[in-house]
């Protein structure tokens, strides 16, 4: 593991206690199945229908998983480097009964077998931490069964440029659309490095690893808010997530 991902993994791990503090909060939340967005219950209606088995590609503590089950999936694995985040999963998963492992592991370079999965589910803050595109896409290909679909749901490129001003976006003075990263300043913070490419370099690096197009949409609506915060960026004007959907053939 490089010094960067070591140190990341690192800020994760801190910032993960967050999920362990909230647990009977995001128990409730899971439980309900809210945290799937009506965006994504419509993107994935058509993958859901044929009860997948999914591999939730960075997890987190799963919040996603619980909705995945409800509205369809067969089984949910989910992968992240941060064991602290993978515990937190786990243990409201056992509690609620649902069928999903959680492995903790660093990524790419899953410790899965090859073809095990009919969706790999990603995104919600993920992509940004993956330091080698191409390396994220063969990977996520190689676990695919063929006619497996990939679905990103994901922060926009751009997003980072805007600032967070109440009366209207500006563009920060310090970020490039074109820059190769740049420091957390919201979550999970603690100095951790974020990967920029922009949304042709996503695209591309699908496409490359064999993936088939299905669809490409950009969003007006950010995926997360930071708590307390309202910023005109948000309100319409600027793409602030994206969504993505692509088979194997
Ligand atoms: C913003 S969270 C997104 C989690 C999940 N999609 C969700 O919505 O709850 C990003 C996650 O990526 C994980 N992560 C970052 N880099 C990773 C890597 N190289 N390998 C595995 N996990 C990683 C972090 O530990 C963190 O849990």
């Amino acid at each position: 593991m490089d010094t960067t991902t070591r140190s990341n993994r690192d800020a994760w791990e801190a910032a993960s206690e967050k999920h362990v503090r909230e647990y009977p909060e995001l128990l409730a939340e899971a439980a309900a199945g809210t945290s799937l967005t009506p965006l994504e219950r419509d993107l994935l209606r058509d993958v859901l229908r044929d009860a997948p088995d999914v591999v939730h590609w960075q997890s987190g503590h799963g919040a996603d998983d619980i909705g995945l089950l409800q509205a369809g999936a067969r089984s949910v694995i989910g992968l992240d480097y941060s064991a602290v985040a993978a515990g937190a999963a786990q243990r409201r998963a056992t509690e609620l009964g649902a069928d999903c492992r959680y492995v903790v592991a660093a990524l790419p370079g899953a410790p899965l077998a090859s073809g095990c999965a009919d969706l790999v589910y990603t995104g919600k803050g993920a992509l940004i931490w993956m330091p080698d595109l191409n390396e994220w896409a063969a990977d996520i290909t190689r676990l695919l069964r063929p006619d497996g679909h990939l679905f990103l749901y994901e922060e926009h490129p751009a997003a980072p440029l805007w600032t967070w001003d109440a009366d209207e976006p500006r563009i920060r003075p310090d970020r490039s659309y074109f820059a190769p990263s740049h420091v957390n300043d919201s979550f999970p913070a603690g100095g951790a490095v974020q990967w920029q490419r922009t949304l042709a370099e996503v695209v591309t690096a699908v496409i490359t690893a064999g993936l088939q197009l299905l669809h490409l949409a950009e969003h007006p609506a950010p995926f997360w808010r930071m708590g307390g915060v309202d910023a005109a960026a948000w309100h319409g004007r600027l793409p602030n997530a994206f969504t993505l959907l692509a088979r194997r053939p």
